[in-house]
């Protein structure tokens, strides 16, 4: 068993804010090779598409969705996209 069948994601939903930053953007990656749908949340929109852009590319399931996580209209529409994006 690989450690990715030993910790699957599989039908799970992660929100990665500052998903474009140095961090975020590696957990980005990782959550999805282990099987989650993965929202890019930052609040840079182009970058945020950019890191989905390659993660779709590669087979996997992501939304950018851009916000301002100091905000909380901001971040309730992020939570309705997300929603609305993967049905959960
Ligand atoms: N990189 C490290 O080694 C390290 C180590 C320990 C702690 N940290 C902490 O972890 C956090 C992330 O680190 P990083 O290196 O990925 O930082 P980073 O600067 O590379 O990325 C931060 C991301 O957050 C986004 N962001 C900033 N304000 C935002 C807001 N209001 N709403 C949405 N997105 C916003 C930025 O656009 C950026 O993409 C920081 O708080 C950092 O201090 C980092």
């Amino acid at each position: 068993m690989t450690i990715f069948e030993k910790f699957s994601l599989k039908d799970k939903v992660a929100i990665v804010t500052g998903g474009v930053g140095l961090i975020g953007a590696e957990f980005c990656k990782t959550l999805a090779e282990a099987g989650a749908a993965v929202a890019v949340v930052d609040l840079n929109a182009s970058a945020s598409q950019g890191i989905v852009d390659t993660l779709t590319k590669s087979g996997y399931n992501a939304v950018a969705v851009a916000t301002d996580i100091t905000k909380p209209d901001s971040v309730n529409a992020m939570v309705d996209k997300v929603i609305s994006t993967f049905g959960r």
